[in-house]
């Protein structure tokens, strides 16, 4: 006699099944930590998975530095990210076998003369009234903890707690962990369209094709306004913001250890050799063209500070698109479309905010329960 095979497996739960439209940095670790815990995830990327504002970051970690672009409640969402990071990392390095190459020397904001000093001055009590972590130096001391810098730096603010990471690492370890817990990486597989049926997305549309999902989660920088089938309100007003890019490359051991903010560039070192200078930040909709203007300034600003680096060979240019939203912050969590998710326009600080918004999306998606801390930064704000 044969049994039903309903009669002799009990049935398991259906697994939920989740699309990610975009596959950086946010969109791979929503996906890593959605696989790890079970759920059935596919992401999707238009070009090659990391490739875009990932990939063009300079990793710096600095919510201290950049005190002065953001309002209190992104200050508090970085912060909150930056503290997460060591944890954030070693999860992500066991997981994937890849060292990320996570460096905890400190960020030198320095000034080159009495106007810069002003600035900093300013910028300094603007930390100090935020009981931020950070000295005062003069232009000897910062010279004593970074030999190579330039005599003509007249003081500095050391950031102690404002870290960097290889963004690029980063990404490839993503993708890794990601597709160890069966995370499926749909790339140069563009999303047409999110299928909405009486205000709850439905699916997506990959080319004529209909995938239907329990859980849809935009996340794809500057191009997440321009996938169909969204209401005009429930488009996030994301926009493309170039930043050129120049890397030169030190001998190892490298003569700079500190991330530097000059004036009119800074300089992220990292373990390998490379030294990142940035960034340019131009409303230049999605032109990627390197200009030689572009790259004057930010080897004119480095070379300020720090003069050696006229005599190192260049390595990469390149140019990035930030996501930069309405308000510069980044959009997260609920829509008032039902099953819609956002984590998108992280602007600047895409790599600093990724642990954060990683935590909090995915236990969002896992525990339905809301967060305070990105609460001030869902769609409706705009709408
Ligand atoms: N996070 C630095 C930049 O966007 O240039």
């Amino acid at each position: 006699m044969s049994l039903l095979v309903e009669e002799i497996e009990p049935k398991m739960p259906l697994r939920k099944k989740v699309v990610i439209i975009g596959g950086g940095v946010i969109g791979l670790s929503i996906g890593w930590q959605l696989a790890k815990n079970s759920f059935d995830v596919t992401i999707y990327d238009r070009n090659w998975a990391g490739q875009g504002a990932s990939w063009a970051a300079a990793g710096m970690l600095s919510p201290r530095a950049e005190v002065h672009m953001q309002a209190s409640d992104l200050l508090q969402l970085g912060l909150a990210s930056a503290e997460l990071y060591p944890e954030w990392v070693g999860e992500l390095e066991s997981d994937s076998q890849i060292s990320v190459d996570y460096r905890t020397h400190g960020t030198l904001m320095v000034s080159l003369d009495r106007d810069d000093q002003a600035e900093l001055e300013h910028h300094y009590s603007m930390q100090l009234a935020l009981d931020l972590p950070v000295e005062w130096l003069t232009g000897a001391e910062a010279r004593e903890i970074e030999p190579y810098l330039s005599p003509r730096v007249t003081s500095a603010v050391s950031c102690k707690k404002d870290f960097q990471v290889d963004n690029r690492l980063m990404v490839q370890a993503l993708i890794q962990a990601f597709e160890k817990f069966g995370g499926n990486l749909l790339q140069q597989t563009p999303v047409c369209k999110i299928e909405i049926q009486n205000e709850k997305a439905i699916g997506i549309r990959v080319e004529e094709k209909f995938i239907e999902a329990d859980l849809i989660v935009l996340s794809a920088g500057c191009w997440s306004s321009q996938i169909e089938g969204l209401p005009d309100w429930a488009r996030p007003p994301v926009r493309p913001v170039k930043g050129q890019m120049i890397a030169v490359r030190m001998d190892v051991p490298t003569i700079l250890q500190h991330v530097i903010y000059a004036p009119d560039a800074y300089l992220a070192p990292k373990s390998d050799g490379r030294l990142l200078i940035g960034a340019t930040c131009e409303e230049q909709g999605f032109n990627t063209n390197i200009t030689a203007g572009g790259m004057f300034e930010l080897l004119r600003g480095a070379w300020e500070v720090l003069p050696s680096v006229y005599e190192l060979p260049i390595d990469e240019t390149w140019v990035g698109l930030r996501p930069g939203s309405r308000d510069n912050a980044p959009i997260l969590g609920k829509t008032q479309i039902n099953n819609l998710i956002m984590a998108t326009g992280h602007y600047r600080q895409g790599i600093l905010l990724t642990p954060v918004t990683c935590r909090e999306i995915s236990s969002l998606i896992m525990t339905d329960q809301p967060s305070s801390l990105i609460a001030p930064f869902m769609l409706e704000r705009f709408v």
